[in-house]
C-alpha cells in the first residue's frame, strides 16, 4: 500500500526557560517527540494514543505544518508540511477538540462561507459538500446560530464539518470527542466511520476515550515520552500489556479479603463487594468454582480487561520490546 504519511526518526525539541529565582532562568530542553517513525497508508484510520504529555498533539502539529520538526524526515502525500504548509492545507483537515477554528461571534454558516473563499472551493463542490455534511452531522438547525451559543457537541460537529468542506484527503483529529455526551459521541463516530469507508479519507485520531479507538480503528499506535511503544492491532494491546480480568464478587456480608489462589488476588474491598484481579489469559472457571464453594455468595461477574487499565500498565512497565 502507498504510504501517505511518512515519519522517519522525527524529533521535536522545545527550549523552555524557567524562572528559578530572581533574575535567574534555567534553560531546559523538552524532547516532546523522539526518533518517531511510522507510516500510514492512504485510506487508513489509525488511533493515536498515549498519556498526557506523550507528544500526540506535537506530532499532529508537525503533520499539519504548524510546527517544524527539530530532526528527521516527515512527508504527507510526498510534501514536507512545514515547507509547503499552504499547498498541503488544501489537502488536509484538522480538528483540535480543545479549540475551535470557527468564528466565535458569527453564525455557523458564516464560518463556512469564509472557508469557502479561503480555500477557494469551487461553488458547486462547496454546496454539495455543505449539504452532505449538514445532513450527516445534523447541522441544519444550527447554521444560523452564533458559534458561541452552540453546545460543545454541536460546536464539535460544526468544527468537523468545517475541516471537511474542502474534501481533504487526510483528516487529523485531536480529541474530537472530548467532553461530548454519549449521543454526540456516537453521532461523531458513525460519521467518521462512514467518511472513511465511503470517501477513503485517511484519518489519524488522537483520543483519551478508548471506545473511540475500539469502535473506529483496527490499528492503534501508542506513544509515550515521544516514542512509539506499540503499533499494531487493538487486540494485540491486551497481550502487550498483559491484561488482567476482574472478578467482581458480592458476598452476603462484609468479610476479610477472599483468599484466592495466586496469581489471582483481591485488589479492592468495599463492604460486601470484593474485586479480584487475575490474568486475562487464564479461564475464570477454577477461581469462580473455588469462591462459590468457600464463600457465602450473592452474585458475581467477570469484567474483561479494561483497555484503559491495559494501557496504563503498559505505560508503567514499558520496555522497548513492544515495538515490532
Ligand atoms: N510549545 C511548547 N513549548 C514547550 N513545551 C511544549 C510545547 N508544546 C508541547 N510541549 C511539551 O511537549 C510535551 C508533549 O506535549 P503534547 O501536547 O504533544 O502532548 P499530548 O500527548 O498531546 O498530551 P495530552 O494528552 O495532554 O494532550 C509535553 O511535555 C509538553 O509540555
Ligand atoms: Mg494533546
Amino acid at each position: 500500500m502507498e504510504a501517505f504519511i511518512e515519519l522517519e526518526r522525527v524529533e521535536k525539541v522545545f527550549e523552555v526557560r524557567r524562572r528559578t529565582g530572581f533574575l535567574r532562568r534555567e534553560r531546559r530542553q523538552v524532547r516532546a517527540v523522539d526518533a518517531l517513525s511510522f507510516t500510514v497508508a492512504r485510506g487508513e484510520m489509525v488511533g493515536y494514543i498515549g498519556p498526557n504529555g506523550a507528544g500526540k498533539s506535537t506530532t499532529i502539529k508537525m503533520l499539519t505544518g504548524i510546527l517544524t520538526p527539530s530532526g528527521g524526515r516527515l512527508r504527507v502525500a510526498g510534501i514536507d508540511p512545514s515547507r509547503e504548509r499552504t499547498r498541503l492545507a488544501h489537502r488536509m483537515g484538522v480538528v483540535f477538540g480543545q479549540r475551535t477554528t470557527l468564528w466565535w461571534d458569527l453564525p455557523l454558516i458564516d464560518s463556512y462561507k469564509l472557508m469557502h473563499r479561503m480555500y477557494r472551493i469551487p461553488d458547486a463542490r462547496y454546496r454539495e459538500n455543505l449539504d452532505r455534511l449538514v445532513e450527516h452531522l445534523d447541522l441544519g438547525e444550527l447554521l444560523d446560530v452564533p458559534v458561541r451559543q452552540l453546545s460543545l457537541g454541536q460546536r464539535m460537529r460544526g468544527d468537523i464539518a468545517a475541516a471537511l468542506l474542502h474534501d481533504p484527503e487526510v483528516l487529523y483529529l485531536d480529541e474530537p470527542t472530548i467532553g461530548l455526551d454519549v449521543v454526540s459521541k456516537t453521532r461523531v463516530r458513525d460519521f467518521l466511520r462512514e467518511l472513511n469507508a465511503e470517501r477513503a479519507t485517511t484519518v489519524l485520531l488522537t483520543t483519551h476515550d478508548l471506545q473511540d479507538i475500539e469502535q473506529l480503528c483496527s490499528r492503534v499506535m501508542v506513544i509515550d515520552h515521544g516514542r512509539l511503544v506499540y503499533d499494531g492491532a487493538l487486540a494485540g494491546l491486551h497481550e502487550a500489556g498483559e491484561g488482567e480480568r476482574t472478578l467482581v464478587v458480592d458476598l452476603e456480608r462484609e468479610l476479610p479479603p477472599i483468599e484466592a489462589p495466586a496469581p489471582a488476588r483481591v485488589v479492592r474491598v468495599e463492604g460486601p463487594r470484593q474485586w479480584l484481579a487475575f490474568p486475562a489469559s487464564e479461564p475464570a472457571a477454577g477461581l469462580v468454582a473455588r469462591i462459590v464453594a468457600e464463600y457465602p455468595l450473592v452474585d458475581l461477574s467477570v469484567r474483561e480487561p479494561d483497555i484503559e487499565a491495559v494501557i496504563a500498565k503498559m505505560y508503567a512497565d514499558r520496555t522497548d520490546r513492544a515495538v515490532p
